[in-house]
């Protein structure tokens, strides 16, 4: 019985070594698989009615409640960056909330408002999308309106998304973002929308968006009124052929892009998306995700920045050609200056 240090199966030193590709940074960026550009990164902002200065949001480090101005320059500064989309989500006076969602309809209502001005500002050089979902606007915070039992229901909602997809392609949105988890709204956003000529503007389905814990610090971002959960329409974490089913009726239904939300818990289920569908796909960081990356490196606990890359990169590497992130024009700069990555 003989050991030895210096022998391998396969002879006394390894032929084949991968590390001769890890050699140094030049070697590294050569044979690297996975790129990010700042054209497929997606910055999602708050903008909130009524307030004078630009709100940091406590449980969000480095990300506001924009004010109307401040969002017009985040969003000149996101082209400048050479970011390709930005989401927009309006956060009402509290006082406007009311049980149906009012200013989520309102041609005035806040994140009509922030679209004009976003494409009076940045014309088609950044593509402008809406969150297209009740729960901003409503005063229960849930995604739709509510039955006699207080349950959301699903077919009256749609009648709201279906006007909600007027007012926002009317004020100027690019793509609709439908994030409420109703059955058939893609299908009746994609009918109002061609219903009054805007076969231009076209549809990112959230088409599998978990019940996720994740999403805590953005009920602090639209000053959510939430109590209880989403799980009787936001997918069980433990599905994954769910997200399938999901999928399939989106694209029936006449969505342009799909997404999966949040990202780095489920790369198993962009895969599957990617690889199932030929229309792009998106992914989601979502606010909890970022929020994580934050906090630990706050605390001197890792590397903020390779966090970041790192992240993003699986992301990018599980299948989404496009990812939403609160880091997107700060990541943009980095990628232009390639000083990171
Ligand atoms: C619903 C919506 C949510 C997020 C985006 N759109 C919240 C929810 O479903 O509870 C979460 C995004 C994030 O956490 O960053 N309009």
């Amino acid at each position: 019985m003989s050991t030895t240090h210096d022998t391998t199966p396969y002879g006394a030193f390894p032929g084949t070594r991968p590390r001769r590709l890890r050699v140094n940074p030049a070697m590294r960026r050569l044979v690297s698989e996975t790129r990010l550009h700042p054209a497929e990164l997606i910055l999602p902002a708050f903008v909130a009615e009524g307030v004078s200065e630009p709100l940091p949001l406590a449980s969000m480090p480095g990300v506001v409640q924009h004010t109307r101005d401040s969002l017009r320059k985040a969003a000149v500064e996101a082209v400048e960056a050479g970011v390709g989309a930005i989401m927009l989500y309006g956060v009402p006076e509290e006082s406007k909330k009311d049980a149906i969602g009012s200013p989520g309809t309102d041609p005035d209502g806040i994140l009509q408002v922030a679209l004009r001005d976003v494409r009076s500002e940045v014309g088609d050089d950044l593509i402008v999308m809406s969150d297209l979902c009740l729960d901003e606007h409503t005063d229960h915070g849930h995604c739709g309106v509510l039955d006699a039992e207080g349950r959301v229901d699903n077919d009256a909602t749609l009648e709201r998304y279906a006007e909600m997809a007027r007012v926002q392609a009317d004020a100027g949105a690019h793509v609709l973002g439908t994030s409420g988890m109703m059955d058939g709204q893609v299908g009746v956003a994609r009918a109002a929308l061609d219903g009054i000529g805007r076969q231009d503007v076209s549809i990112l389905a959230y088409t599998a968006k978990y019940a996720s814990a994740f999403y805590g610090p953005f009920r602090e971002a639209v000053a959510s009124s939430l109590k209880g959960d989403r799980k009787t329409y936001q997918q069980d974490p433990a599905n994954a052929r769910e997200a399938l089913r999901e999928l399939a009726l989106d694209l029936a239904e006449g969505a342009d892009m799909v997404m999966v939300k949040p990202a780095l818990p489920y790369l198993d289920i962009l895969r599957r998306i990617a690889d199932e569908t030929d229309v792009p796909v998106a992914a989601y960081q979502v606010s909890g995700e970022y929020s994580m990356v934050e906090a630990a490196a706050a605390n001197g606990w890792i590397d903020r920045d390779r966090a970041i890359m790192e992240t993003l990169t699986s992301v990018r590497r599980a299948g989404a050609g496009m990812i939403l992130t609160y880091w997107a024009t700060e990541v943009a700069q980095w990628l232009n200056r390639g000083d990171r990555g």
